[in-house]
């Protein structure tokens, strides 16, 4: 019996891994409503377009992807004014939203008053949400992304409420503190509560959802309508599909139509620069190891390798010795 109590699934935004091609990928197998940028760090200037347009190469294609899903900006500062005065540029070169970085754990961020820090001012917060808001043409959505809080989850009613207060037209929580990492569990329950009946239609929950049945547990125990996918869409690239039809029993898309997706991934977006090559492929590769054992040896056979030869020849390797050698496993048995 399908359940199709998750209203929309946004991709997360993830530096250094989900970039636009990865979007593009992604949102072309189905199930997603929305991605978010990497990043965009604001300091105390106005940025040029061209930073703009290399963190997010969809505002030239009507801020979508090659899919049609939107692509809203993410914005990390702390300063009210120059925030908003970025994001009015990122509105005007045609982002269909913009998103504001209360989350990023990393030290050098942090140190320089952005991302999850900001968590221990919620004054601060509700501040900068209301005044990119105000900046903003009204019908540009202003969401925010927050952990439950940076040492703890104390101060998390405050922060939700001032965010709520300042207009935000949607809030990602992400359930977990800076504190906490990336340790598993993620506390969706603790959402629940924090969530003013204002805020629970607008409401995203985040961290550790693998499979559609930790999809539909989010959901039920944080009450949040919507789920944002990070590493989970990574690792199991139609899980979004999967959870929009319902089907908690559906299994993943069989490693042999993934590997092609791998490799197409490699051909077209992960070759051009030459210091780099492969890089992509093998960081994918190690979050589709979750999902899927074979991952791990076609990971094997080209982690040391540098060039496109070679790592081409490396995936034809693995489809004719280790994916025949699984399937005579299988056929023995
Ligand atoms: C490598 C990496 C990069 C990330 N970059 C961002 C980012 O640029 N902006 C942001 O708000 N969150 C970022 N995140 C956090 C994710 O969006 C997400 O909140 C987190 O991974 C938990 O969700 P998941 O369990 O579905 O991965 C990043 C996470 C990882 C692992």
């Amino acid at each position: 019996m399908p359940d199709n109590s998750i209203k929309n699934t946004i991709l997360a935004p993830m530096e250094g891994v989900i970039d636009a091609p990865m979007r593009a990928r992604l949102t072309k197998l189905g199930g997603y409503s929305r991605c978010v940028t990497e990043f965009v760090r604001v300091t105390n200037v106005l940025l040029p377009e061209r930073v703009f347009h290399r963190l997010c190469p969809e505002l030239l294609t009507g801020g979508r992807t090659c899919a049609g899903t939107p692509v809203y900006v993410q914005l990390l500062g702390s300063d009210p004014a120059t925030l908003a005065r970025n994001a009015i540029r990122a509105s005007e070169l045609g982002a269909l939203g913009v998103d504001l970085n209360f989350g990023c754990p990393a030290k050098t961020v942090n140190n320089s008053m952005g991302g999850s820090v900001l968590l221990r001012y919620p004054d601060l917060v509700g501040e900068i949400v209301k005044t990119v808001r105000d900046a903003v043409p009204a019908e540009i959505p202003v969401t925010a992304k927050i952990r439950l809080g940076y040492d703890n989850a104390d101060a998390l009613e405050q922060i939700v409420a001032g965010i709520s207060d300042a207009g935000a037209s949607e809030l990602a929580v992400h359930a977990r503190t800076k504190f906490d990492g990336y340790k598993p569990p993620a506390y969706w329950d603790r959402v629940k509560s924090a969530l003013p009946a204002s805020m629970k239609e607008r409401s995203v929950i985040n961290g550790e959802i693998w499979t559609v049945q930790d999809a539909l547990a989010a959901v039920q125990r944080s009450s949040c309508p919507h789920i944002m996918l990070g590493r989970g869409a990574l690792s199991a690239p139609d899980l979004a599909y999967r959870i929009r039809q319902g089907d908690k029993d559906a299994q993943p898309a069989p490693w042999e139509t993934l590997v092609e997706e791998v490799l197409d991934q490699f051909l077209t977006s992960d070759c051009s620069s030459h210091r780099h090559i492969g890089n992509r492929t093998k960081q994918w590769l190690a979050y589709l190891k979750r999902t899927y054992p074979e991952a791990s040896l076609l990971f094997k056979r080209l982690r040391t390798l540098h060039s496109v030869n070679e790592i081409s020849s490396a995936f034809d390797d693995h489809r004719r010795y280790d994916l025949t050698s699984i399937q005579e496993t299988i056929e023995a048995s």
